[in-house]
């Protein structure tokens, strides 16, 4: 089987704003607690973060993480984290049935991401709260000093504001399970007015509007068309959410499954133009796709504690899905086209960064870990900086009920014209074939192979556990050949390779 791509060094998509591989924090399960945070941990620092987890994040170069949920917080008071630890409440999560106990909130969170090198993405409650909430907590984030919020956090102990750029207007207010669900109507007026009143303490802040927590939800895309009517103006991004499963054990379509999210990503962008075009406005509004991931394997063992028969469990381990080896091609087609709307799509966040829906995974007491998934997104995070590449593809497809023809070949590629490398992402969705893959390198002058990079195994259903941790690593690959402008190589079946050349 053949495929031929031709990249070109003018042929471009856009710049990638590094913020393409970011991910999220959210108060569920053991993301937080036994997860970033654990104070009587043999590796934990002086704010009780385990620096075992905080290498692992840094080793990922993630840039942005997004905080504090979710659907955690729609119920949430930001007031709760703050002041004298002994002092915070202990509070029923009514989003996960369990109890939050408030030892982690933005202090904490905060000096989390400057440990690991990472900006903060807030979320403000439109849920349970409003306009007011949203005021106050951006004041004791972002101001000086001199008011009542911000002489608060001083008095906290943190004495210089923490500039946060990037705020959510919320979380997924169309889903009926959200607490303070509202109609596009009434969420696009409140998120407008809240916009109206950050803007009006920083015009320069990054807002995001909430879109709909699917595609498939009834109310999409209509949901987009009139929160943006309200917002268009104030806000400077649309979240997007898409998670993937494959229940019905089907690989070949669940790995086309990435064509319905570059469709979900156009149809947003189209609804965005179209808004645009309404408004008579020359802003652009880009979208923030701030959950994906896979996320179905834990969905049955979680059942029971989610209907609340457990109780109010303390950070129990919920949505603890177990990845395995098909997971990594799914990630690496999902990264793929997310470099390839680079141009749309400006902020992604992997749902989420430690046990929960993670690539990371802590035992308490014990070692963290990697997931199978962790190596793609590492790859795309720390080799996909520079600009995306307009490629021109052929490869033989396959047909995908509901999808259309789908390509054996998943590729993305990002040029680095200041360290002079080019980096392929490249996935072979055949179950069986070694894909023959030949590039045309143009405009790039001489190139040498840098690096290469492969993740396949001879079973998909393999996962990586705390105590077998390296049954998917990435190894090696051989028999790349690059001459004359020319790259061939053999991608072999249901397999992720990094290709990356150096000028
Ligand atoms: O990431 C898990 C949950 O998925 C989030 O809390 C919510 O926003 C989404 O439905």
């Amino acid at each position: 089987m053949k495929a031929t791509v031709t990249a070109h060094s003018k042929y471009t998509i856009s710049e990638i704003d590094p913020r393409l591989y970011g991910s999220f924090i959210e108060h569920l399960g053991r993301a937080v607690y036994t997860g970033i945070y654990e104070p009587g941990h043999a590796t934990a620092d002086e704010n009780g973060m385990r620096r075992d987890v905080i290498e692992l994040v840094r080793e990922l170069n993630v840039p942005i993480v997004r905080y504090p949920g979710g659907n955690f917080v729609s119920a949430y008071n930001w007031e709760d984290g703050i002041g004298p630890k002994e002092s915070r409440p202990t509070r029923l999560d009514l989003a996960w049935h369990t109890s939050e106990s408030n030892q982690v909130g933005i202090h904490e969170f905060a000096a989390w991401c400057a440990a690991v090198d990472a900006e903060m993405m807030l979320a403000v409650n439109l849920g349970s709260r409003g306009l007011d909430e949203a005021r106050n907590f951006l004041e004791y984030v972002n101001h000086p000093g001199g008011s009542e919020w911000s002489d608060k956090r001083r008095a906290n102990g943190r004495a210089e504001p923490w500039n946060v750029k990037v705020w959510c207007l919320g979380n997924e207010m169309d889903g009926p399970w959200q607490i303070g669900h509202k109609t596009a109507d009434e969420y696009g007026r409140l998120a407008h007015e809240t916009a109206k009143a950050m803007r009006a303490f920083d015009n320069s802040l990054e807002l995001v509007v909430c879109g709909s927590s699917n595609a498939h939800m009834p109310t999409y895309p209509e949901w987009e068309a009139t929160v943006l009517e309200h917002t268009y103006n104030e806000v400077d991004y649309i979240s997007l959410h898409m998670y993937f499963e494959n229940r019905a054990k089907n690989t070949a379509n669940y790995l086309a499954r990435s064509i319905e999210l570059d469709n979900y990503i156009r149809t947003v962008a189209g609804v965005i133009a179209y808004i645009k075009a309404k408004k008579r406005s020359s802003k652009d509004v880009f979208i923030s796709f701030d959950e994906w991931n896979v996320w179905y394997h834990s969905k049955e063992r979680d059942k029971a504690t989610l209907a609340g028969a457990h109780g109010w469990p303390h950070a129990p381990a919920l949505l603890e899905d177990d990845y395995n080896f098909e997971d990594v091609l799914q990630v690496g087609c999902i990264l793929n086209t997310f470099i390839n709307r680079a141009d749309v799509v400006k902020i992604a966040c992997l749902a989420q960064l430690v046990n929960v829906i993670a690539p990371i995974m802590t035992v308490p007491g014990g070692q963290a870990w990697r997931q199978t998934i962790f190596y793609p997104y590492f790859f795309a995070s720390v080799y996909g900086r520079g600009t995306a590449l307009k490629l021109h593809v052929e490869s033989p497809s396959y047909p995908v009920d509901g999808i259309g023809e789908v390509s054996y070949l998943d590729i993305s590629a990002v040029h680095d014209a200041g360290k002079r490398t080019v980096t392929f992402f490249i996935v072979n969705r055949h179950g069986t074939e070694t894909l023959d893959l030949n590039i045309r390198l143009e405009g790039f002058g001489a190139l040498t192979l840098a690096e290469d990079q492969v993740l396949a195994h001879s079973d998909i259903n393999v996962t990586n556990t705390a105590e077998s941790p390296n049954k998917v690593v990435p190894r090696e690959g051989e028999g790349v050949e690059l001459s004359d402008g020319r790259l061939a190589a053999g991608i072999q079946p249901l397999s992720y390779r990094m290709i990356r050349l150096q000028g």
